[in-house]
């Protein structure tokens, strides 16, 4: 049994972990341009031993340079005064050590990964997406679904349709993504605040499961198009029950003031009465969504009270409830089991008198906490008596949460995962932005040195889904990590493909 890392909390279930974590010797290959995108790599399997923390430090890293070291004035305790190893809690679910102790995901050896796939890299641990997805699917029977707006692609949408939710889309990209995964229209529900003609089109000759309709323009658009032929849809009207979600301004979305929805009881009474015309699309029930990263889930059950009463005179058979149950990203923050949430909005439901089928639309709380990402230090600059800045191979275009909302990540080392951590740095990334930062005070263990693979735990959401080629730097490759097997899901954005977009110059 492993110990507590200094205080922290010890890695699930270590035992199920020796057989599936690896020892790997051989050197991986290097990743080449011409790679098939679904090449398995295979990187070995068996462990002979999981080394505990306090046990004799790792025995080899991938560093190319040690040239720089992180220097004494800045070994200092960071803001939450201690410099204990990483919270074991906000690692992916089969997070383990192998016997080299280096840190594993999914039974494969993070450095491995890094050296095989190349970073920035993002790792998801494939049993952890299934066994979020199957949660939900259990708590809201029949109505849950993924939004996969937090992070999609098609192995993504068919591995939550596989465990049964139906998917979330937001634009027609995204639906056509979701469709080349195999997942039937029926099981996909259309979202959007300015859903465009085509758009629109599509999602009717699609005939896809439910079409969330969010304005009276929209409504307008659908009666048109219905006009013309198109298959009238299921339709979710989305309104805004005015709650304040406490969350940050940027993903508050069910208050009054707010692009998305229909303000209640007006906008949405005219949406109903259009819809009752028959001439539109049949309205199926009431949707809402107060925003992301809530906390404090007795907002939902406030918003349940405001819209009950509109539900029962409208006769909806359905309400979702959204997605937003929050995350940890940094050791101490809440983050709600899904079951508590479906039993919170069961219970407000049922107190409001309210008798429908309960729809939910998860995204971060599914993929957030799967997903690591992995960076190459390439540079270390300590400003004596100012700060030290890490920096690293990647940066804001593919974690851009943290100049969008001041979010906050963990650091660690998967060549020493267990280690105190008591150096304080800013990891910030190569684009040409002072902004540009990873991590803004955060802890690493006083050895770290260029070369150094360096990992963001909590990075599966909103991470690559708002990636950018700034500074025409491609979006980084994906891995799926399982049994010792990591899956290429989506390859590195090479300079051709954004050449690709380039009008040839006459
Ligand atoms: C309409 C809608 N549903 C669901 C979600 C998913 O939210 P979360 O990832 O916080 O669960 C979002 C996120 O922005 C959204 O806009």
């Amino acid at each position: 049994m492993l110990a507590a890392p200094h205080g922290g909390r010890a890695p699930r279930t270590p035992t199920h972990r020796v057989g599936s974590a690896i020892t790997v010797t051989r050197p991986a290959p290097r990743a080449g341009l011409g790679r098939p995108p679904w090449r398995r790599a295979r990187l070995g399997r068996g462990v002979l031993a999981v080394r505990g923390p306090g046990a004799e430090g790792p025995r080899e890293t991938t560093g190319e340079g040690t040239t720089m070291t992180i220097g004494p004035a800045s070994r200092t305790p960071g803001g939450d005064g201690r410099g204990g190893p990483v919270e074991w809690s906000l690692l992916p679910l089969t997070a383990g050590l192998n016997g080299r102790g280096h840190l594993t995901v999914g039974g494969c050896d993070l450095l491995e990964l890094a050296a095989e796939f190349e970073t920035p890299l993002f790792v998801y641990d494939e049993l952890h997406l299934r066994q979020r997805c199957r949660e939900a699917a259990a708590a809201f029977p029949g109505g849950a679904s993924y939004a996969g707006k937090a992070f999609l692609c098609t192995a993504m949408a068919r591995l939550a349709h596989e465990e049964g939710l139906s998917i979330d889309v937001a634009s027609a990209g995204e639906l056509m993504t979701v469709r080349a995964a195999g997942v039937p229209a029926a099981d996909i529900i259309v979202h959007g605040n300015n859903k465009s003609r085509d758009e629109l089109r599509l999602a009717l000759t699609e005939r896809v499961g439910r079409l969330v309709v969010d304005s009276l323009d929209e409504v307008a658009r659908i009666e048109q198009l219905v006009a013309e032929g198109h298959p009238a849809p299921d339709v979710l009207l989305r309104v805004t029950p005015d709650v304040d979600p406490r969350t940050h301004a940027s993903i508050s979305t069910g208050q009054v003031d707010s692009k998305f929805g229909l303000r209640l009881p007006s906008a949405a009474e005219e949406a109903v009465a259009r819809l009752r015309s028959g001439t539109v699309g049949r309205l199926r029930g009431l949707h809402m969504h107060l925003g992301s990263q809530i906390t404090d889930l007795s907002v939902y059950a406030k918003a349940i009270r405001v819209v009950a009463p509109h539900a029962r005179r409208w006769a909806a058979e359905e309400l979702s409830v959204g997605g937003g149950v929050a995350v940890a990203y940094t050791a101490g923050e809440a983050s709600p089991a899904v079951s508590t949430w479906a039993d919170l909005v069961r219970g407000a439901c049922r107190e409001a008198g309210l008798d429908v089928r309960l729809r939910c639309e998860l995204g971060r709380a599914l993929v957030g906490p799967a997903a690591v990402t992995l960076y190459t230090v390439g540079s270390i600059k300590h400003i004596p008596g100012v700060r030290t800045y890490v920096v690293v191979d990647g940066g804001m275009a593919d974690n851009l949460r943290v100049a969008l909302y001041g979010s906050r990540y963990e650091l660690l080392l998967p060549r020493a995962a267990t280690a105190a951590r008591t150096a304080t740095v800013t990891v910030v990334g190569k684009h040409c932005e002072s902004g540009d930062v990873l991590v803004r005070d955060g802890r690493v263990p006083s050895d770290l040195r260029v070369g150094d693979i360096l990992c963001t735990p909590v990075t599966g959401a909103y991470g690559y889904s708002l990636a950018t080629p700034y500074n025409r730097i491609g979006r980084p490759a994906v891995v799926f990590a399982r049994d010792g097997a990591a899956r290429l899901v989506l390859r590195r954005e090479t300079v051709e493909d954004l050449l690709r977009l380039d009008v040839a110059i006459p």
